[in-house]
């Protein structure tokens, strides 16, 4: 009979391989676009920044942070996200694909699902899909140095999309545009001096989006409302909230001792 062929074939799940994460370690959860080059062109999405894009990122990794509570914060950029689970976390047992497929879904079906407020004038053309990792970082200092180092390619990203899509817009081709900003070179400074001398762009007044990427974290909020004999109550609760800061420096961690990572 039917239990009887069950309990034959039970042995495969043996095969399952344990993933679980090791206990006691920062998790850091990046998705990223898949071909998100090209769903941009498809998409056209302005250049080198969409806010509408950016926003609908920001949204969705919201929406992931409401669902998951062990999340304390989320950094994003481009076609990228970052989650970043408590040291102590237990979610789905630390159980690495449950963690990734998870969230990887929940990002997926929220972009979709809110695309048509972020671009109420734009039909989707196709589905979009992200891939998912996790990285576990022992110390305090490796996770802030991994957040650093995602910022970092925020910047240096968009300085350099800056100053292409500056010279395209004025009339290079894409390849004069390329071998420009070689001779240019990888220093910083020079990119902010073209972008101020050929176009009149200062740099440090582009959006904070742009220039930083959005940092969410958990901030405590006082709502008005009203109790059992309808007297108005505070209540504090923890919302959700999108900031466009660095998160480099000390600074940030210093104001956010909540975040127990350590300055
Ligand atoms: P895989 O991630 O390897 O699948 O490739 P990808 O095409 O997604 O490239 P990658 O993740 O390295 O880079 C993201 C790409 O998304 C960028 O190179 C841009 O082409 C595009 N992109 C992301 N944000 C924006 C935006 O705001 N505007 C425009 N125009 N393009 C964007
Ligand atoms: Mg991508």
């Amino acid at each position: 009979d039917i239990s009887m062929a069950k309990s034959k074939y039970e042995y495969v799940k043996q095969f399952e391989k344990d993933d679980s994460l090791i206990p006691n370690t920062w998790l850091a959860i990046r998705i990223d676009g898949h071909g998100f080059h090209k769903f941009s062109d498809r998409h056209q999405f302005e250049k080198p920044n969409d806010h509408r894009a950016l926003d609908l990122m920001n949204k969705c990794a919201e929406a992931v942070m409401i669902e998951i509570h062990d999340i304390i914060l989320a950094y994003g950029q481009s076609d990228e996200y970052s989650f970043i689970l408590k040291k102590d976390s237990n979610l789905f047992k630390r159980r690495n694909a449950k963690i990734v497929s998870t969230i990887v879904s929940l990002f997926t079906s929220n972009y979709v699902f809110h695309w048509k407020t972020y671009f109420p004038d734009k039909e989707l053309q196709y589905l979009p899909s992200f891939d998912g990792r996790t990285v576990q970082y022992p110390s305090d200092k490796n996770l802030r140095d991994y957040l650093s180092w995602r910022q970092a390619d925020c910047h240096i990203n968009n300085l350099y999309n800056t100053c292409f899509w500056a010279l395209v817009h004025s009339g290079k081709t894409e390849s004069e545009a390329e071998n420009a900003l070689r001779v240019v070179g990888t220093i910083s400074s020079d990119k902010n001096e073209l972008l101020h001398s050929s176009f009149d762009i200062n740099y440090n007044n582009l959006p904070e989006m742009y220039r930083k990427g959005s940092v969410l974290i958990r901030k405590e909020a006082h709502l008005m409302s009203h109790n059992q004999k309808g007297v108005e109550v505070v209540r504090k609760k923890k919302v959700v909230t999108t900031l466009h800061v660095d998160i480099i420096h000390d600074k940030f961690w210093k104001e956010h001792p909540e975040l127990n990572v350590s300055v």
